[in-house]
């Protein structure tokens, strides 16, 4: 037994009341203020007709799964029709469904067993770029320059003699420059145009009436439908600096900011370190409009933006009350497994969203980041978007990684607010590391020339049954990227109903939170400052994690939940605890 301070579960004259975390205070009784919600990478999800890609049909037979782990809404990334050059973020047609994925009967289907099954459903919105397959670009390089058909994206006159320096220096998230050379119909080189992610995805010029337009009707056709709402993808792009100035990011800042991820708060509250590409003002205008369109629809729709901007003060804009609804809490993901830093963003986060009368989020994992079983378990840094490969300088340590991602999840779902869980982590799942290099298709991979590994590791296809070809995952075995040996232990069937497995912490988490409301309670601090501890009161519930390095004596109390096992009263280091 360690000689760890007691902390007495009595100890309210130590409490600090977070401002402006009082949850239920502000709160409406919306379903997404407190929602956990399920990010479906449908590459990646079930595969029902053994192409070796996940499915629409496959994705609607594992739903019961999500309903008895006991999630609220589903997220679905992009299904839409697509050349899948970065994994459907490119879109050719934003009303259909790609026939890799199914069909709009499909979705409609899925749609209808989601809601029977009382999950919400959430879909993916692509507006800053489309793919260059989409209709519009095909005809905007049809056209001449100065046609109205090039009005919607940015066509620009190169530089220099015969224009060939690009028309500034911006730099594409995926690596390499952000601008390609058009090639006229005489074969002579034309006008460039703009793509802050892969070639294949030209960004939309949002000054254009008509764009807003398009994107509003593209809102109802998924509304009517029955969405419940979107994820709306580089919600902080769109809206460029006038005139395009040239910008350097800062070296080793992470890359979906546009290098600004990762600075200091201080200087990211200074406006001019905003990258004229993201962020800027004008983005909040088509906002206002998108929430009005989703205010004319019944129930409650949200809107949800995937915004790379820091800090957290500056984030709050996104989702004022005539805005979005939420906004991914990326400084959460970002915060490193350190009590204090913990503390603090789990403050700020609840103070800065509920000044705005918006509810907090959390986040550890998605489809862009290194899984949270491999990144906590990882030394060294680690810059967003570069993924781990083989040849990495620093390679993640399995056991350490899970027993803090475990912790770390069980304290992320004791918050209040709404929490995303992508598929996969309620598995325990790490990054795949040992990709073979044939089968990678992060655009970043091939854009850096392999000096960054990209997304692939945290995209692997996820594990159903232990003895099954693919591990369950497609009927026929097949599967777009391999799954690894190892995974058996880790499917879905091996962990179910067994007590202590990481799905066994999840079902039970999100069961409690449930049951206590704890979506909709407030954050009371027992910690202080200097402790090794993440410890509050959130209602009924007791949250302690023990991010020191000696062993924590528990105060008195029934042990609800504990990410890993407890050593008689004391709580291990890289351990959460729930008491009652
Ligand atoms: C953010 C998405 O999450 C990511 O996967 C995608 O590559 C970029 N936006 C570009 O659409």
């Amino acid at each position: 037994m360690s000689s760890a301070p007691v902390l007495s579960a009595d100890s309210s004259t130590e409490s600090r009341p977070t401002p402006g975390t009082d949850a239920a205070a502000s709160a409406g009784s919306e379903w997404w203020r407190t929602a956990v919600i399920y990010q479906i990478y449908p590459r990646s999800f079930a595969d029902s007709n053994g192409d070796g890609m996940g499915d629409l049909v496959g994705i609607a037979e594992r739903l019961p799964a999500l309903r008895s782990l006991g999630v609220d809404a589903i997220w679905l990334s992009p299904f839409f029709t697509s050349p899948q050059n970065d994994g459907g973020y490119d879109v050719a047609d934003y009303c259909d469904v790609d026939p890799l994925f199914g069909t709009l009967a499909d979705f409609d289907r899925l749609t209808s067993v989601a809601h029977d099954l009382g999950l919400r459903v959430i879909v993916d919105i692509v507006p800053n770029h489309t793919s260059s397959e989409h209709e519009w670009f095909r005809s905007a390089l049809a056209a001449a320059p100065g046609s109205a058909e090039r009005a919607r994206y940015m066509f620009r006159d190169g530089t220099g003699e015969n224009g060939d320096t690009p028309p500034n220096n911006w730099q594409s998230i995926f690596g390499g420059r952000a601008w390609t050379r058009t090639t006229n119909p005489d074969g002579t080189p034309g006008q460039w145009y703009l793509h802050l992610f892969d070639a294949s995805q030209p960004d939309l010029d949002w000054e254009n009436p008509w764009v807003r337009e398009q994107m509003v009707d593209v809102l109802r056709f998924w509304l009517d439908r029955g969405v419940d709402g979107f994820r709306v993808d580089v919600a902080h792009g769109m809206i460029k600096a006038p005139g395009l100035p040239d910008y350097t990011p800062p070296a080793n800042a992470g890359s979906m900011g546009g290098g600004i991820v990762g600075l200091e708060p201080e200087i990211l509250l200074d406006e001019d370190h905003t990258p004229p590409y993201f962020g800027q003002d004008g983005v909040h205008d088509i906002y206002r409009v998108w929430r009005r369109v989703l205010d004319e629809y019944e129930g409650d729709r949200a809107l949800v933006a995937e915004a790379w901007v820091e800090p957290l003060q500056k984030l709050a804009r996104w989702v004022r009350p005539n805005e979005m609804h939420q906004a991914f809490n990326f400084s959460y993901l970002e915060t490193p497994w350190e009590a204090s830093a913990l503390r603090s963003t789990i403050d700020s986060s609840l103070e800065v969203f509920g000044s705005v009368g918006a509810p907090s989020t959390w986040v550890l994992s998605n489809h862009d980041v290194v899984r949270h079983a491999s990144r906590l378990g990882l030394e060294g840094e680690n810059i967003q978007g570069a993924g781990i490969g083989p040849n990495s300088p620093h390679h993640p340590d399995p056991v350490l990684g899970l027993r803090r991602a475990r912790a770390a999840s069980a304290l992320m779902l004791a918050l209040p607010g709404s929490a995303y869980v992508y598929q996969g982590e309620e598995l325990g799942l790490p990054e795949v590391v040992h990709l073979p290099d044939a089968s990678r298709q992060d655009p970043t991979y091939f854009r850096t020339d392999g000096q960054r590994y990209g997304r692939d590791g945290c995209r692997v296809p996820i594990p159903w049954e232990a003895s099954a070809p693919a591990y369950g995952f497609s009927t026929s075995g097949k599967s777009w990227l391999p799954l690894p040996p190892e995974w058996a232990e880790l499917a879905r069937d091996a962990q179910e109903g067994v007590p202590g497995s990481t799905l066994d912490l999840y079902t039970r988490a999100l069961g409690i939170r449930a049951e206590e409301n704890l979506g909709l309670g407030a954050v009371e601090w027992i910690s202080e400052p200097g402790d090794a501890t993440v410890a509050f009161r959130n209602g009924g519930i007791t949250v302690i994690a023990n991010l020191g390095s000696a062993p924590f004596e528990l105060p008195a109390g029934e042990v609800a939940l504990a990410s890993g096992p407890l050593d008689g009263t004391a709580l291990p280091v890289d351990t959460t605890v729930w008491l009652r």
